[in-house]
């Protein structure tokens, strides 16, 4: 295991994209709203969307007490409208069985429709200060290119895998940690021509040493 987490950290405190919306609050719902957001869509798509999202429906018993239609004019433009129906059931369930908190473990907050495991990783580590690793396409790519996995990232064994890496790697401080990899992955480790000469991890980057940065992850073969 390669310990990425203080240089990550370090680079996070300068370069970071802390004027995020997303980034200027602690309360779990605007930060599940967000993680939902970004599931599918680009952070620059998202910002207008969010905005809009929260001045129209602000809290938990907004979202599920409002007409479906609404809720689904407030995404048009964003696409996946699952995630919209997805959100209003969540909404209703989190005022139902939770008594209006997001819930505060892993294991009750993937009951949520549209919640899965990196999602609700990523609200329970920045909204209630938990330790809580996070793996979606950013924070995949940033391991296996600086760990060199070149197993098929979908296989169940590499995910479980990826799975303890991060876990391994997540510091107390998961919240930064875990804005700060997703930017490394959004801005610096990026999926086409990464920009190894700014990267904070590339003197103990494996795929860098190995000159296969590019290569990373492999794309499986049908
Ligand atoms: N993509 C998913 N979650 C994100 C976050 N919190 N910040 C930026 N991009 C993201």
């Amino acid at each position: 295991m390669i310990p990425i987490a203080e240089p990550l950290l370090a680079w996070y405190t300068r370069h970071g994209r802390h004027d995020l919306p997303w980034r200027q609050t602690r309360d779990p719902y605007p930060l599940w709203l967000a993680e939902i957001m970004l599931q599918q869509t680009r952070v620059e798509s998202v910002k207008p969307y969010y905005t809009r999202f929260l001045q129209t429906l602000p809290a938990w018993r907004a979202l599920a007490a409002a007409p479906q239609d609404q809720v689904l004019a407030l995404w048009s433009g964003l696409g996946y409208y699952t995630r919209a129906r997805n959100a209003q059931r969540a909404a209703q369930v989190v005022m139902a069985s939770f008594a209006g908190h997001f819930p505060d473990t892993l294991e009750k907050a993937v009951t949520l429709p549209g919640v899965g495991r990196s999602t609700a990783a990523a609200v329970l580590a920045s909204a209630y200060g938990q330790r809580q690793a996070i793996l979606d396409a950013n924070a995949r790519r940033v391991l296996i290119r600086s760990h060199a996995i070149d197993a098929d990232p979908k296989a169940t064994a590499t995910q479980q895998w990826l799975w303890t890496l991060a876990s391994a790697l997540t510091p107390e401080d998961a919240h930064g940690y875990n804005q700060a990899i997703q930017d490394l992955g959004a801005m610096i480790c990026t999926p086409r021509q990464p920009r190894c000469p700014d990267c904070p991890l590339a003197s103990r980057c494996k795929a860098h040493a190995q000159g296969r940065s590019h290569a990373l992850p492999v794309t499986a073969h049908k």
